[in-house]
């Protein structure tokens, strides 16, 4: 299919066999080639213009889209952003993606196989397409929680589950990805998907999903990327700072928010560094996946 360029996962961490120096040279490779990325960090370890290759703890949490704030700030901000989109949430990201995030989505839950006896969170579930997914796959039997800091997003997401007739195994919580409502070894996988970008503490968020899965568990984080391709990136870059922003102001009337969108799209990691800071959490053989020519990536990784 035309949208997707499915790339090969690259292993950042271990996973690897024994006496495999082939793998070892690449992983060597790999994190040698990161600790050389360019990095803007000031005297205080605080990201200066870019923090998408800042290496740092929670340097994401001095930005809201280019703007200079805190972290504090930050999560009230964004609370104000999806209590403003809400209503119009599902609508828009048909309307900005064509209708990819649905195969984004889809493609994530491929990669999950989920299972009937496994139990789910998913962070920053918003108004539940993902938990929807989970609970298909597993035929209704698997016990899912959403868990969101917003309550006017869950509250849209409530209202499609009883459309949908989903009234059992699913469990709606509000919460934060980074200090989670749920006891150490709860999960037995943890989903984020579209959310990590709108978290101010992402080290902080992801210490507290290694802490809430089960030993086993895994992590996936479906999030937009970087287009590696110059050309196509600039195609992109336009299309996303010329063309969202109208079409949330034409449909929801807050070219605002759709403006945050993009700019905190280019604020987010890079899939490298998203890596470096997963191992950093306590995760172990995080890998990462590019769907649409890395519009979009699916990092994974095991506790
Ligand atoms: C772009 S929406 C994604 C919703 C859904 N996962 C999806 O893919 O359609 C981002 C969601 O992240 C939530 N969010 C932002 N910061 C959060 C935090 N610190 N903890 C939990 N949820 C958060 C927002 O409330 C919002 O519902």
């Amino acid at each position: 299919m035309q949208y997707f360029r499915y790339l090969p996962f690259f292993s950042l961490d271990s996973g690897l066999r024994r006496n495999d120096n082939k793998d070892r040279e690449a992983v060597k490779n790999f994190y040698t080639a990161l600790d050389r990325m360019p990095c803007n960090v000031t005297n205080q370890g605080m990201a200066t213009e870019s923090a998408t290759n800042t290496i740092g703890v929670n340097p994401e949490g001095e930005w809201f889209g280019y703007k200079r704030t805190t972290p504090q700030k930050k999560t009230e901000l964004v609370l104000d952003v999806f209590h403003s989109v809400a209503r119009k949430y599902d609508l828009m990201n048909d309307l900005m993606s064509g209708g990819a995030h649905r195969l984004w989505k889809d493609r994530l839950i491929r990669m999950i196989r989920p299972r009937d006896t496994m139990k789910f969170l998913d962070v920053a579930g918003g108004t539940g397409d993902i938990a929807f997914r989970l609970h298909k796959a597993t035929g209704g039997r698997a016990p899912i929680t959403v868990c969101d800091i917003n309550p006017s997003m869950l509250k849209v997401g409530e209202a499609r589950a009883i459309d949908r007739g989903i009234l059992h195994n699913l469990d709606w919580v509000e919460g934060n990805a980074e200090k989670l409502p749920f006891p150490d070894a709860t999960f037995d996988v943890y989903t984020i998907a579209f959310g990590l970008r709108n978290v101010a503490r992402i080290d902080n968020a992801l210490k507290e999903a290694c802490r809430v899965l089960k030993p086993g568990g895994r992590f996936f984080c479906l999030e937009f990327s970087h287009v590696d391709n110059p050309l196509l990136a600039k195609a992109y870059d336009a299309y996303s700072e010329r063309v969202i922003p109208k079409i949330g102001k034409a449909v929801a009337s807050d070219a605002d928010s759709y403006q945050y969108l993009v700019e905190s799209i280019r604020k987010f990691p890079r899939r490298a560094n998203l890596g470096k800071r997963l191992v950093a959490a306590g995760f172990k053989g995080a890998k990462v996946s590019t769907l649409s020519f890395g519009i979009v990536a699916i990092h994974m990784a095991w506790k």
